[in-house]
């Protein structure tokens, strides 16, 4: 880490790689953490000392003290639910109007985005996303088409700018036959959550961040989904509607590429996928309910089953490439702990073509595997790598060769304390 630069964790793959955890971990090294893209589609989890939280839209930087927290211009968010996220940490007894600072830039979802997100999937059918529920999509598009409602205009004519826009939401919901829905109740909460906001410093947070950056402090960005979830380079359209990848810190924050310092790129030892969309690894046997089982692979915030697979090399290079990553941090080893053999897809094959390289269009391919021996001892009490069992040691070589990137932290547990600096 470089004084006066910023450094990017990123999910690599397709989210829940336990960003969370690490951010948190990473949290004390850093003068500000700051959200760069996403909103409350995110679940990010942070377990210590005995205490669990689940973060939707406030930086995992929060239960640090000194630590500045930032929701940069990237990201979108929901009065209400932030509301209810800030009040809960408030009941855990964490201050937060004073070291969270809001972008006046970040754009708000509106209850109405909330009801048009299902009024898509509800016109895509068998072809539907499997969002989050959560607005995101309605509400980058609305950012795209230069309608949408910023945390700045909280400050100025609010009422106005909102009915314009929940009319606009009206009409288009009527244009599409989606008329029973009921916001009333729920926008009742998303007003309070308005007010609620007016609290905190909704502010240039892009001019506070470079002027951070000019005294010399560390940023932390947070990323929010993966890599394969980018809305340029994931599997589109089975993606979500913001750049998770490292050039979104730049836009999502404000800060220029060459303030860049490392990028940290986070991956499972194996894959999950929630929501629709290719998954050329999706294991439908056993061998997936097992994993989905010992590695809790329920969604963080809608609780839907996770798909899961073996790890998907060609996934992990193809990120690496985009984001530029200098150090890979492996998530949930510990979850394999069981297993004889274990598997890494290093190819993909369709129609007698194997390619080693991303495809356009990931639907179809089957993976090519290479079969590990497995350590078949429990990780996660283990706190040195010096202890960790022969075959460990050597998946995370054969993963280092093949991706020619260095695995600096392993994580064989969900608690803080569960971390492995190499
Ligand atoms: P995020 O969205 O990237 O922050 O990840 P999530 O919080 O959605 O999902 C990661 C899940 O894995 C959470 O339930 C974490 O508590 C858990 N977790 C994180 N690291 C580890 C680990 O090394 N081992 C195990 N077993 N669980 C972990
Ligand atoms: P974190 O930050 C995993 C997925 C959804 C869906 C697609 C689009 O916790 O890793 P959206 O609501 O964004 O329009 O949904 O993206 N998705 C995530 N999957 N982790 C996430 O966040 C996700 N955020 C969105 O399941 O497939
Ligand atoms: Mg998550």
């Amino acid at each position: 880490m470089a004084k006066g630069k910023v450094d990017a964790l990123l999910g690599i793959v397709f989210g829940d790689e336990g960003k969370g955890k690490v951010v948190d971990y990473f949290t004390p090294r850093y003068d500000v953490v700051a959200r760069f893209a996403g909103g409350p589609n995110a679940g990010h989890t942070i377990i210590f000392d005995g205490k669990k939280f689940v973060l939707r839209s406030i930086p995992s930087g929060i239960f640090d003290e000194k630590i500045i927290n930032i929701i940069g211009n990237g990201c979108v968010i929901a009065p209400d639910l932030f509301m209810a996220e800030a009040h809960e940490l408030e009941a855990a007894g964490y201050e937060l109007t004073e070291r969270l600072h809001i972008s006046k830039r970040a754009h708000l979802i509106l209850p109405t985005h909330r009801v048009l997100d299902r009024a898509y999937e509800a016109a895509k059918g068998k072809n539907k996303v499997g969002t989050t529920g959560k607005g995101i999509g309605p509400t980058y598009s609305d950012k795209a088409a230069r309608v949408g409602l910023r945390v700045g205009d909280i400050l100025n004519d609010f009422d106005t700018k909102y009915q314009a826009l929940k009319a606009r939401h009206e009409q288009i919901l009527r244009d599409l036959h989606y008329t029973d829905y009921d916001i009333t109740e729920e926008e009742k909460v998303w007003l309070e959550g308005v007010d609620y906001m007016r609290k905190f410093h909704l502010t240039d947070t892009e001019v506070e961040l470079n002027q951070a950056l000019l005294e010399g402090k560390n940023v932390l960005a947070e990323g929010a989904q993966g890599s394969l979830l980018d809305i340029d380079h994931g599997t589109y359209p089975y993606v979500s509607s913001s750049n998770t990848t490292s050039g979104g810190v730049c836009t999502g924050l404000g800060v220029a590429p060459n303030k860049i310092d490392r990028i940290f790129g986070i991956f499972k030892a194996y894959s999950t996928r929630v929501g629709g969309g290719p998954f050329p690894v999706e294991l439908f046997d056993s061998v997936g309910d097992t994993i989905r089982h010992i590695g809790n692979e329920y969604g963080a915030v809608t609780g839907r089953n996770r798909r899961c697979g073996w790890l998907d090399l060609v996934a992990l290079k193809y990120a690496i490439m985009i984001n530029g990553v200098t150090d890979l941090v492996m998530m949930k080893g510990d979850v394999l702990d069981d297993f004889n053999t274990i598997k890494v897809c290093t190819a993909y094959t369709k129609d007698g073509e194997t390619r080693t390289s991303m495809p356009y269009d990931t639907e179809g391919w089957q993976p090519v595997y290479e079969e590990l021996p497995g350590w078949k001892t429990p990780l996660t009490a283990l706190r040195s790598e010096a202890d960790f069992p022969e075959a460990f040691k050597q998946y995370i070589a054969y993963i280092e060769q093949a991706t020619g990137t260095p695995i600096s932290i392993v994580s064989v547990g969900p608690d803080r304390d569960a971390t492995i600096i190499r």
